[in-house]
């Protein structure tokens, strides 16, 4: 029988999930929390093993495509598609939520899935873990640069914070760079872009002193191949660097919602080898990493594992 009970995330239960106490969560973030919908139910006996089957099922077809070069073309017609969207919905922000956050899907949530009541949920929760981490870490910094920009939503985040923040997002896609100065001109604030393809990071672009750093979902995207972009990164001394990202080692092989996390990014060809080379760099006295934390994930994996570090 299905478990009809209701759960709900509170301040409480973020500052858990953080760990760190309630009052420490900013304002802005508290706010985030009231206003959404976080409540849901667990998903349980027959409802859970079928969606287990339907994983299992997706990872034997053909119908999984591996991240690599190859995929520009693909994040490019997809960003031009919101672009269009949002011209014309008269630059309404809900037309530049990404395509890929899949409304109505099961959430991995500690070690289950659950079935959120709001479509929301997902966007909702990165709303209030951005605002949190943001303030807790660019603080003291005057530029934040998101790799991988997208369409542009979490610099707008930022700007809602430190409106005196410059923003710029990189991107190969030039569609993405192109919401950039839409949002530009409707929202006035200080945003700009620029196209780098991060397989081969242009050195001769260089970071401004006190710069923040962050990734969403982007490492993802690089497979084995992050050490070029971490290491340029590294030559141009950001102040601290977050990682949204999904992290291969995390995900304990004996729990069958995690193997089946790690078979999906095989399948994906997505980060595998990062935190083990940030912890290298650690042991080199290279870089500090300040923070590593699971937080929820979407049906087939965990994209919101955050890791905060900075060179030392
Ligand atoms: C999953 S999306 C995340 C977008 C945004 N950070 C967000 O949270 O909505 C990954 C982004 O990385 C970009 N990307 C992927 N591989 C890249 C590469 N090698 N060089 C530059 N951008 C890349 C894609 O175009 C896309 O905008």
């Amino acid at each position: 029988m299905n478990n009809k009970k209701t759960f709900n995330l509170t301040s409480k239960s973020f500052a858990k999930i953080f760990n760190t106490k309630e009052d420490t969560l900013p304002l802005i973030a508290k706010q985030a929390i009231k206003k959404a919908n976080f409540k849901y139910k667990k998903v349980e006996n027959k409802e859970y093993d079928e969606a287990i089957l339907r994983i299992i099922r997706t990872l034997d077809s053909r119908i999984l495509k591996a991240a690599g070069p190859h995929r520009q073309i693909d994040w490019e017609k997809g960003w031009e598609e919101n672009l269009q969207e949002f011209i014309r919905g008269k630059r309404d922000l809900n037309q530049l939520i990404p395509k890929f956050v899949k409304k109505g899907a099961y959430i991995r949530f500690q070690g289950n899935f659950i079935k959120p009541e709001s479509d929301l949920f997902e966007t909702d929760f990165v709303t209030v873990l951005r605002y949190y981490l943001f303030s807790k870490y660019y603080k003291n910094t005057d530029t934040l640069y998101e790799f991988g920009v997208g369409s542009g939503l979490n610099l707008v985040a930022a700007s809602e914070i430190f409106p005196e923040m410059k923003l710029v997002g990189l991107d190969w896609a030039s569609s993405s760079v192109e919401i950039l100065n839409s949002l530009k001109q409707k929202l006035k604030i200080n945003i700009s872009g620029k196209r780098m393809d991060f397989f081969n990071p242009d050195g001769e672009y260089r970071l401004n002193k006190d710069s923040a750093i962050l990734t969403i979902g982007t490492l993802e995207q690089l497979g084995e191949n992050f050490k070029p972009f971490i290491n340029y990164l590294l030559k141009n001394k950001p102040k601290v660097c977050i990682h949204i990202e999904t992290l291969y080692e995390v995900y304990d092989q004996s729990n069958l919602l995690d193997y089946l996390a790690i078979k999906y990014l095989e399948k994906r060809n997505y980060l595998r080898g990062f935190l083990p080379y940030l912890k290298n760099l650690e042991a080199k006295k290279k870089i500090r990493i300040l923070e590593m934390r699971r937080t929820f994930g979407s049906f087939y994996h965990e994209g919101y594992t955050y890791t905060v570090w900075r060179p030392i």
